[in-house]
């Protein structure tokens, strides 16, 4: 029996939105979008051998973590378990894709997983916890796993075939697989060059309650309201825009890109049939905040949720920290930095 696989893969927050899927595909997104990877906000997921019938899904973390296990729905976990049963269909093709050798995909597996974040802090986990799935599974059933692991720290294309395998679970788990600039366009994921300075993402807590509309009713309800009409044309020109400010390291190109994009993605969400939104009071006074502000060097983003991510290089974090709990009194803030993508952190040494 082959030894336990663990897997980490980090959150992503688009700048450019992916929100509208292509009818019938598996996550093909309407549009092309934009995100940076984060680096410690991530979900870890272990796959071990299991002696039994069937696959099984534990609500427990992963061992030696000391991280609490999300409660994960019976749905929730029947999803990350249609991905190891669709790895197993697919694994020809996988491996032709990705030139990755497997050994037989037969067997049963456990998976565990765990996040690095509170589920009450509002951060979607299912980018980081997909993506960290989808490695796992690549590097548990590799026939040589060291020759995976050295693979996965050198070549891109590899990354890429992980990714696109990773978006039929969830869409946008496939821009967490690579980093810290990643682009998403039709099947392909890829890192962009970049000559920005190093960003770090504070993200303002406006509300922890649980989603009225989940992200899949989000992206068809969206196709209902009359700014629909011309959505991928706005997205597909600020994509490249965005792409265009990110290798010439133009923050305030990108600053109105992302503050444009997310302004139409929830102008989307509030013009649907029937409308909703994911703004509270807090997100309010917080926008209202940064109306007074006026533009400067952040970026300003809102993904379908209520709270705000403030983008900022790391020499200005602290500040504007200082600035907003001076404003904001017992406002929570999450902190966390730019990161590379997923990693494996253990049981790739075995041959
Ligand atoms: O991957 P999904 O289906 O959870 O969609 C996420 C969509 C947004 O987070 C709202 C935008 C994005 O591009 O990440």
């Amino acid at each position: 029996m082959s030894t336990p696989v663990l897997a980490r893969a980090p959150s992503n927050i688009a700048i450019v939105k992916y929100m509208g899927k292509v009818p019938g595909a598996q996550n093909l997104p309407e549009n092309p979008s934009v995100s940076l990877t984060l680096d410690q906000l991530c979900s870890y997921v272990e796959i071990a051998p299991l002696d039994g019938p069937e696959d099984r899904f534990e609500n427990q973390a992963p061992p030696s973590l000391e991280l609490m296990a999300p409660e994960l729905s019976p749905a929730g976990a029947a999803k990350f378990l249609g991905h190891v049963a669709r790895f197993r269909a697919e694994s020809r093709t996988l491996s032709g894709r990705s030139g990755v050798a497997f050994r037989s995909v037969g067997g049963s597996v456990s998976i565990r997983s765990a996040n690095t974040f509170p589920h009450s802090a509002g951060i979607a986990s299912s980018a980081s916890s997909f993506a960290a799935l989808s490695l796992a599974l690549f590097a548990f059933f590799a026939e040589d796993r060291s020759e995976f692991a050295r693979r996965w720290e050198e070549d891109e294309s590899l990354r890429e075939a992980v990714a696109e395998f990773s978006r039929t679970g969830s869409g946008s788990s496939c821009r967490s697989l690579m980093g810290p600039w990643v682009s998403w366009e039709g099947s392909q994921a890829r890192r962009l060059h970049c000559k920005l300075p190093r960003l770090v993402d504070l993200v303002l807590i406006a509300g922890t309650e649980p989603k009225a509309v989940g992200s899949s009713e989000a992206h068809s309800r969206v196709k209902t309201s009359p700014h629909w009409q011309g959505r991928v044309e706005r997205a597909t020109r600020r994509h490249g825009r965005a792409i265009q400010a990110i290798e010439e390291g133009d923050l305030d190109s990108l600053a109105q890109v992302a503050f444009a994009d997310f302004r139409d993605m929830h102008d989307l969400f509030h013009t649907s049939e029937p409308p909703f939104t994911y703004w509270n009071d807090q997100t309010k006074l917080l926008r209202e905040f940064f109306d007074r502000a006026g533009p400067g060097r952040y970026l300003l983003t809102m993904d379908a949720g209520p709270n705000l991510h403030l983008i900022v290089p790391d020499t200005d974090a602290d500040r504007w920290i200082a600035r907003l709990e001076g404003e904001f009194r017992g406002l929570r803030i999450l902190q966390d930095g730019q990161g590379k993508g997923a990693e494996l952190l253990r049981g790739v040494d075995e041959v």
